[in-house]
């Protein structure tokens, strides 16, 4: 059974009713370009095979009722706050207020949700908050734009989550494009899709690792790239070249902060060049500039994907490895020669062992993963 089919039969046990839609979402592993989506900066991420898929059908009252397969139950009546709700069912709550916000016409319903995105740093909130948007949006007989319903998750997350979240994972989860990974203005949400040579592979590794308690590292982050922007009286980092930082007086480490930021949009610029080219040994060499530059100046690599990316970095056919997403735990990515991925994927599972300091919770694994189309509906309303 795939995961539509399961949301669909989830739907079934729980609700007794067959679904009027169903609409799947993947995660993202993000190629290059960390920490400059909300500098209004460029990243290159691709959506990944792993998914949450919704099935819904509607009710004839304003009352919402929804299953996890992972999470449990959630129910709530169209006219509470999101703020009520918890757990999961706070970003569902989110999007039917946003949605509703938006002028979508969003009935009472009932809702099953399957995913087996795996561990963290692979973006299942992005997914969830998509497939939801995308279900809903059908169940209502209206379209809504990739990059608007990307949007409306992103305020979710800001005003129903509270995590000042960029909006590169709600984007490609929408927007991704199968075989491509997508060069994406964070600032226009121009999106450039970019097929990936096929004599490469990209694998996520999975360091079983989870981040607590770091959302607010995230906004300390992102609070020190505004500062920095605004004593350069500039929009956003972006607009800030490290020939303006010079002569400048700022704190040291609010200093190299900016650097990676803006070294890191020039990399992403450089990499998805080398994509389009071809060059899929460029293309690896500024993934592991990147891994440094977040290593050293952003100072948001976990001890695990540390060890993940210079374990991967030793391994034959390996071109290029760092970690993904908002860092400290979780995820990293590298990219393997196409002949070399099986072996490399078999020598991770054999040798990487997380460090004591940042210990697995649950099993590494190792997945060979090709870029895959963004949300959509699977099952048109009836
Ligand atoms: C998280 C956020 C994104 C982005 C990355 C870091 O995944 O959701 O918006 O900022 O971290 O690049």
């Amino acid at each position: 059974m795939n995961l539509n089919e399961a949301a669909a039969s989830l739907l079934g046990a729980a609700c007794g009713s067959a679904p009027t839609v169903v609409a799947r979402a993947p995660g993202r592993v993000n190629l290059i370009g960390d920490h400059t989506d909300y500098n209004d900066g460029f990243v290159f991420p691709m959506a990944i095979p792993f998914g949450t898929a919704v099935a819904i059908s509607p009710r004839t009252d304003r009352h919402v009722t929804a299953v996890s397969e992972r999470f449990g139950s959630v129910s709530f009546a169209l006219n509470d706050s999101p703020t009520t709700s918890e757990g999961w069912g706070r970003y569902l709550h989110g999007m039917v207020w946003a949605l509703t916000n938006h002028g979508v016409d969003v009935p009472g319903f009932d809702a099953a949700v399957v995913s087996d995105i795996p561990g963290s740093s692979l973006s299942s909130s992005a997914a969830l908050e998509m497939a939801i948007g995308t279900a809903l949006a059908a169940l209502a007989g209206e379209q809504v734009p990739s990059a608007a319903l990307a949007q409306l998750g992103q305020h979710v997350e800001h005003e129903v989550i509270g995590v000042p979240v960029g909006i590169m994972d709600q984007l490609i989860s929408a927007a991704g494009v199968a075989g491509c990974a997508s060069l994406i203005d964070c600032r226009t949400l121009e999106i450039d899709h970019s097929p990936l040579p096929d004599t490469v592979r990209v694998v996520v590794l999975d360091t079983g690792t989870r981040r607590g308690l770091v959302d607010s590292k995230y906004a300390a982050r992102r609070a020190v790239c505004e500062r920095v922007a605004s004593a350069l009286a500039a929009p956003a980092l972006r607009d800030v070249t490290l020939a303006d930082l010079e002569g400048v007086d700022l704190d040291p480490t609010d200093r190299r902060r900016a650097m990676h930021v803006i070294t890191e949009n020039e990399r992403t610029l450089g990499a998805a060049a080398c994509a389009r080219g071809g060059d899929a040994v460029g293309l690896g060499q500024l993934m592991n500039a990147s891994h440094e530059s977040l290593h050293d100046l952003f100072e948001v690599t976990g001890p695990a994907p540390d060890v993940a990316v210079r374990l991967a970095r030793k391994l034959d056919g390996c071109l290029g490895a760092r970690m993904t997403g908002a860092g400290f735990a979780g995820a990293a990515v590298a990219l393997v020669e196409a002949d070399a991925a099986d072996h490399f994927v078999a020598e991770m599972t054999a040798r990487f062992v997380a460090p004591p300091s940042q210990p697995s919770t649950e099993p590494p694994a190792f997945h060979v993963v090709w870029p895959v189309r963004g949300a959509h509906v699977v099952q048109p309303t009836a």
